[in-house]
């Protein structure tokens, strides 16, 4: 199921189709989209072009898929076991000249923006997810302090609500709710 927002508000077709969805169909990605998805992260823009976003991924049932699914939090792992490709997103902390990038989980969320759009673009969905067990991921991972675990996408083409199990089917018919721009666009600092 696709769960669009509102067609009146004027929303580029990718923007209003794009959502977090939860039951995957089973079938895989070609090594063609999966490239299209990164090539898409890769041109996002990003503080002094550093480009601080990594990706591991891994297709259901090959590589690093089950070290991924393993650091997932209970609520999240039933239903992203499912789909066909998962990916850990990291960001790298630092610039080439070894100073802070301030800017790297910013950059790192554009990046998974563009990715994400350009799957809707090819039917592919994903979902971020910020549930995992932190500390397991970083033994799991095996990552350096250069890089800060970021999030964790489940990606594939929908599947139907009904394959769910409750709380999960609930959640994916349960109508997609957002603030209006008066509430977060202000023309004065004082309005914050
Ligand atoms: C950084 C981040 C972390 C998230 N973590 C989770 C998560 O752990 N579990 C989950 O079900 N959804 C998670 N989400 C998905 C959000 O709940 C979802 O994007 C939000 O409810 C808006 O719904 P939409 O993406 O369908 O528009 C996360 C999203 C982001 C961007």
């Amino acid at each position: 199921m696709i769960k669009q927002a509102p067609s009146d508000i004027g929303l580029h077709e990718l923007l209003q189709k794009r959502w977090s969805i939860r039951s995957f169909d089973q079938r895989n990605l070609s090594f063609q989209d999966i490239e299209k998805l990164f090539q898409a992260a890769a041109w996002s823009s990003s503080s002094m072009n550093e480009q601080p976003w990594r990706f591991v991924y891994a297709e259901r049932g090959k590589g690093h898929y089950d070290d991924i699914l393993s650091v997932l939090m209970p609520g999240n792992a039933l239903w992203a076991c499912n789909a066909p490709l998962l990916i850990a997103v990291f960001a790298k902390k630092y610039f080439s000249d070894g100073t802070t990038n301030l800017h790297a989980w910013h950059d790192v969320g554009a990046a998974c923006m563009s990715l994400l759009l350009q799957g809707v673009s090819l039917g592919i969905y994903g979902h971020q997810m910020g549930g995992f067990d932190r500390e397991k991921a970083k033994l799991v991972f095996g990552n350096s302090d250069d890089y800060d675990i970021v999030s964790i996408m489940a990606l594939g083409y929908p599947g139907e609500a009904d394959a769910l199990e409750e709380p999960f089917k609930t959640r994916e018919t349960t109508p997609r709710v957002r603030r209006t721009p008066e509430l977060f666009a202000f023309t004065s600092f004082e309005q914050l």
